[in-house]
């Protein structure tokens, strides 16, 4: 097994993140690497391009994401940790697939639609080729697997279609297919101020997000103040079908106890959120505080952190040269 994913090192770390996508990659890491696998998990700074930056925050972000994700459980030993842009083999390789990617495929791209509508003119070409890097992403380490939240879904589907298209149109079996892996207990953590919008680092308010970094009290408020309704909760899973801020709620709860919803329920079925919400509170701070201390730790020494990536990238690189250099043979460049 090959497992790749990365994140971006923009705005705060968040449960949506934790839940979605690095509580996988831990779990995996000791997993796959038991049995002989690599996994590689990186910082994305190469896609935070695609919007505004300011430099010198790009590259605190990037050592203090690392950090965190260290202070989740990613362990640099076992796993490759690396930030993207140090291995250029990804921007290699992602201009060679656009020459594969169609412009009819990226248009169709729900994260592009949805800033298009509003402003498409006004993005950076970047942001319309997102996805194309992050086919390279992949592709680059002939990926079996991809750990990611549901949103990302549709971004893998096309990693495939461009791997499916370069071996048709080359003659070769370059890349194999990857399959993206999303978690079954938290697909998709929502706002907790509206439990139809996802939890997102780029959603104004921070009400509607736990960060791993707030303090015990501001997890306290937040789930205090998460939307609700008025109702008790229900003994069944069906019972939260038209109710999302409630079902956002169980589902976290959920997550973090490592628990079915369905017993989770079983036993706060006919509470009121006056009791239910403290008992969430508990657990996100029983899940955070640790993280959060370990995280504090690591950043009194950053430049430890910053050679972890270094010696990352180092080992990324290895395992990405071979497959970028089949891909230039087969496309007929003479490197
Ligand atoms: P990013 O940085 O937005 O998010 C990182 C990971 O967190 C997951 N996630 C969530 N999961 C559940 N509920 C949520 N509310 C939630 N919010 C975020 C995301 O699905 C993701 O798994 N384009 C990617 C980064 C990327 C990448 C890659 C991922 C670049 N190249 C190659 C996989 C493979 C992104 O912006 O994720």
């Amino acid at each position: 097994m090959r497992v790749v994913s990365g994140i971006q090192p923009t705005g705060n770390l968040h449960l949506g993140n934790y839940l979605g996508a690095i509580k996988q990659w831990v779990a995996m890491q000791d997993s796959v690497t038991a049995d002989g696998g690599d996994c590689l998990f990186f910082l994305a700074d190469l896609h935070a391009l695609t919007q505004p930056v300011v430099p010198a925050e790009l590259a605190n972000a990037t050592i203090e994401m690392a950090a965190t994700l260290i202070a989740c459980g990613i362990d640099p030993d076992r796993a490759i940790l690396f930030n993207q842009a140090r291995v250029p083999a990804h921007s290699e390789l992602a201009w060679i697939l656009n020459g594969t990617a169609r412009m009819g495929w990226l248009n169709r791209m729900t994260q592009w639609k949805d800033k298009a509508g509003k402003d498409g003119s006004s993005q950076s070409v970047g942001y319309f080729g997102y996805p194309v890097l992050q086919a390279a992403d992949v592709l680059l380490y002939q990926a079996s697997h991809v750990p990611v939240g549901e949103d990302q879904k549709q971004h893998l589907e096309l990693a495939r279609d461009i791997a499916t298209k370069f071996n048709l149109d080359f003659g070769v079996d370059l890349f194999p297919l990857p399959a993206p892996l999303i978690s079954e207990a938290a697909p998709r953590i929502m706002s907790l101020r509206d439990g139809t919008a996802k939890m997102s680092k780029s959603d104004p308010s921070d009400m509607s997000r736990i960060n791993l970094i707030d303090s015990d009290d501001v997890i306290a408020q937040k789930c205090r103040k998460a939307k609700t309704d008025a109702e008790p909760l229900p003994d069944t899973v069906a019972g939260l079908a038209e109710r999302p801020e409630a079902r956002n709620l169980v589902t976290i709860y959920a997550a973090l106890a490592d628990r079915p919803v369905a017993a989770v329920l079983t036993e706060v079925a006919g509470q009121g959120f006056g009791s239910f919400k403290p008992a969430l509170a508990d657990l996100a701070i029983a899940t955070l505080g640790p993280i959060r201390d370990r995280l504090s730790g690591l950043l009194d020494d950053r430049p430890a952190v910053g050679a972890a990536l270094i010696d990352g990238a180092a080992r990324a690189s290895a395992l990405a040269a071979p497959t970028l250099a089949a891909a230039q043979r087969a496309i007929g460049l003479q490197i």
